[in-house]
């Protein structure tokens, strides 16, 4: 099997070899981003394999779908930027649903304490030999409330690390099945959490889901964690509640307008967004770049998984981890009763 693998990085290229041989597969990687303009180079592969900006719209899917392309292999979780519609019948959809949950829980962990404990400040001093501790006063998180927003595989994982630390959890879901968690209503999330973490996909009803409103809502001096998907924030109102003191701090890993910007080294231009600059700006404001994913184990699994998901499809017409816009939805979903997507 052909695999075209688009906006690859040096660190993709290692275990997606080890497990091209394996599995039989070649693999062209492309650093540029697959979009209507660069879909002509996956003619003649099977698959395009695609990560998180790369912008698989309807267009896309007709031109990859005419050179001859039959997979399109998410090696992500979240498929926001695949229209899943458009590939119904025209394009099989797979995706890597869990490479490694711990990575993402860690990491939203690991932000959130580096915050709350001025860790990204205590670091810059000592490097400078400055000793001091003024400006350093953190909070225990022991004692205080966690508000989980998705409660899937991520947010159960952040779930359990916060109980260690002695947090209490309140939770809400749009489908609450988890066992043992204190679900509560959106508002009321909003009115008693100290900190929010954000573990939910990005659809139509999760856009801007953190906006001026829900700010408004929330307790003075609120932590906002967000490693799932940019757009669930609005920036520019996150912006507006960091200067107005509402918001006592922001944790990102993911930010809405990254495509053009995360993952690529602009050090020595003028960014060019003014949102992120300002948010980045600020002293209360930790941004990583989309990097909560970045561990060996997920690389590894990534890798295995998406040459697996391709493979499925092409020598048995089924895969386990296919997506089409039923999936999920009980009275439509095929998949769910063990038939193929289409
Ligand atoms: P999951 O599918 O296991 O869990 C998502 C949860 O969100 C489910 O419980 C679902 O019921 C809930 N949900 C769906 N719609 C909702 C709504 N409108 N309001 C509240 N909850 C809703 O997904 P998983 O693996 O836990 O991943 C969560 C998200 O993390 C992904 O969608 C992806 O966007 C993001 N992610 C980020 C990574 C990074 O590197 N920063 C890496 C992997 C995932």
């Amino acid at each position: 099997m052909i695999i075209s693998l688009f906006d690859v990085k040096p660190y993709d290229v290692p275990a997606f070899e080890r497990y091209a041989k394996e599995y039989g597969a070649q693999i062209k990687y492309f650093d540029t981003k697959l979009n209507v303009d660069t879909a002509a180079l996956a003619d003649g592969s099977d698959a395009v394999c695609v990560f998180v900006n790369d912008d698989v719209n309807a267009e896309v899917i007709e031109k990859l779908s005419a050179c001859g392309v039959k997979v399109v292999a998410l090696r992500s979780a979240g498929y926001n930027n695949v229209d899943v519609k458009a590939a119904y019948k025209k394009i099989h959809v797979v995706h890597v649903p869990a490479y490694s949950p711990y990575a993402v829980a860690e990491h939203a962990m690991a932000l959130l304490l580096t915050s709350v404990r001025r860790i990204h400040k205590a670091y810059n001093r000592t490097k400078d030999f400055n000793f001091s501790l003024g400006g350093l006063t953190g909070f225990d998180l022991h004692g205080k409330t966690v508000g989980v927003i998705g409660t899937g595989k991520i947010g159960k994982l952040f779930i359990n690390i916060c109980r260690g630390f002695g947090m209490n959890v309140i939770a809400y879901d749009a489908y609450p099945t988890a066992e043992g968690i204190d679900y509560v209503d959106l508002d009321t999330l909003y009115e008693k959490s100290d900190i929010i973490s954000l573990h939910c996909p990005l659809t139509e009803q999760t856009y801007h889901l953190i906006n001026a409103k829900a700010i408004e809502k929330m307790k003075r001096g609120v932590m906002i964690v967000n490693t799932s998907r940019g757009a669930l924030i609005d920036a520019e109102a996150l912006l507006e509640g960091i200067k107005a003191r509402k918001i006592g701090g922001a944790c990102l890993d993911v930010y809405e307008e990254e495509a053009d910007i995360f993952f690529t080294d602009f050090s020595g231009h003028i960014l060019s967004d003014d949102v992120l600059a300002r948010l980045i700006s600020m002293p209360n404001v930790i941004v990583t770049s989309h990097q909560a994913f970045l561990t060996e184990e997920a690389l590894n699994n990534i890798a295995e998984t998406t040459l697996k998901n391709v493979s499925s499809i092409l020598t048995e017409g089924f895969c386990e981890n296919e997506l089409c816009y039923h999936c999920g939805n009980i009275e439509h979903c095929k998949k769910e009763r063990k038939n193929r997507c289409f």
